[in-house]
């Protein structure tokens, strides 16, 4: 299978597209998305308040019994195609995306989030949206589950570090959320918070980073429709250690823009200062697009290491300029010194 499918790969009911799923998904996973979605269909969830945009054939069944944190309610079993955001790579186990993370709040070796973020208590969860827009909003989960059609999208995910992964996200553009505060004309940014919260993320006790955690985005950036607030993964409910009950994916940039856990979200005129800036601002920028020319101050960005392909041995994949988006992307950067805005 080649690394990068072009759009015609592209998986989309109307597209008379036909690549089969079982070629692109781990045989294993591809058949427990379809116990999923077929107890989805089952129970009569599909019709969500989320908005069905409609269930394809293989969605059509018998409930079945779902493992992990349970299935995602408003979840349209559709996988649309947005804006060439999906990607045929093969998808990374369930278990590495799970158990191999970054989120400081609970440790700083890859296996802590999974371990300590049962601590995480994710419902009741709300979330303020604020700042210069004419209608501030305070959201709790499950309104926010119902604001707009769930879509599954899959994306590429660079870490920083040079790894990366390949992951089936549910949730909707960011865009969405936004146009329902109508930023004003000031709104030039988008902050995002994440929950610090010592009692529940025993991380907070390392100075590693100031807490919370934030990050930024520009306003373009945070309207383009690859832009996503993720609600679940792997069609379910999205696992704590992995940012639940709400985070951001943002697949064109490195994997700590994408800010886990959101509890507010504040749109403001400055360019914001990320946690990561703030810490080291020579190694992390404001930017963070993935890019192979621009390396790292302390290592190489050309090449990746795909988590779930075999151990430190197999051989690395080039990395893509935008992380392979730069297609839908490139334009909102026309013109920018990309090494100056790194
Ligand atoms: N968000 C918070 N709140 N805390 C974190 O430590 N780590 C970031 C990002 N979001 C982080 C975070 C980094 S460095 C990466 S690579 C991604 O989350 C990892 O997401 P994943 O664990 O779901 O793969």
């Amino acid at each position: 299978m080649s690394f990068v499918r072009t759009s015609h790969h592209l998986l989309h009911p109307d597209s008379g597209c036909t690549l089969p799923e079982h070629e692109v998904t781990p045989q294993a996973v591809y058949l427990r998305r379809r116990q999923l979605l077929q107890g989805l269909a089952g129970a009569g969830a599909l019709a969500g308040a989320g908005g069905l945009i409609g269930a394809p054939a293989w969605a059509q069944g018998q409930a079945a019994v779902v493992k992990g944190p349970g299935k995602l309610p408003a979840l349209a079993a559709q996988r649309t195609a947005v804006a060439g955001g999906v990607v045929m790579d093969k998808l990374t186990p369930y278990d590495d995306v799970t158990t191999y993370n970054n989120f400081y709040e609970f440790g700083t070796d890859k296996s802590d989030p999974a371990r300590n973020a049962h601590t995480l208590k994710t419902r009741p969860w709300m979330v303020r949206i604020e700042g210069e827009v004419l209608k501030p909003l305070t959201l709790d989960i499950d309104q926010l589950l119902k604001l707009a059609p769930m879509e599954e999208r899959i994306y590429r995910l660079r870490c920083v570090e040079g790894w990366s992964m390949v992951i089936p996200w549910v949730g909707y553009s960011l865009a969405s959320l936004l146009k329902q505060v109508q930023p004003t004309s000031k709104a030039k940014y988008v902050e995002f918070y994440t929950l610090a919260d010592a009692k529940q993320m025993p991380g907070l006790r390392s100075s590693v980073l100031d807490w919370p955690y934030v990050e930024g985005l520009r306003m373009d950036e945070a309207m383009h429709p690859l832009t996503l607030m993720a609600f679940g993964l792997y069609g379910e409910v999205m696992p704590k250690q992995n940012g639940a009950p709400m985070r951001l994916v943002v697949p064109w940039k490195y994997g700590f823009k994408s800010a886990k856990s959101i509890v507010r979200i504040r749109l403001v005129e400055r360019e914001p200062v990320s946690s990561w800036t703030a810490a080291i601002p020579r190694e992390y920028g404001f930017y963070s697009n993935v890019n192979p020319k621009v390396d790292h101050p302390r290592w190489s960005q050309a090449t990746e290491r795909r988590i779930g392909e075999g151990g430190l041995f197999t051989p690395r994949r080039p990395t893509l300029m935008f992380n392979g988006y730069e297609a839908q992307v490139g334009q909102l950067y026309a013109g920018m010194d990309l090494r100056k805005y790194y």
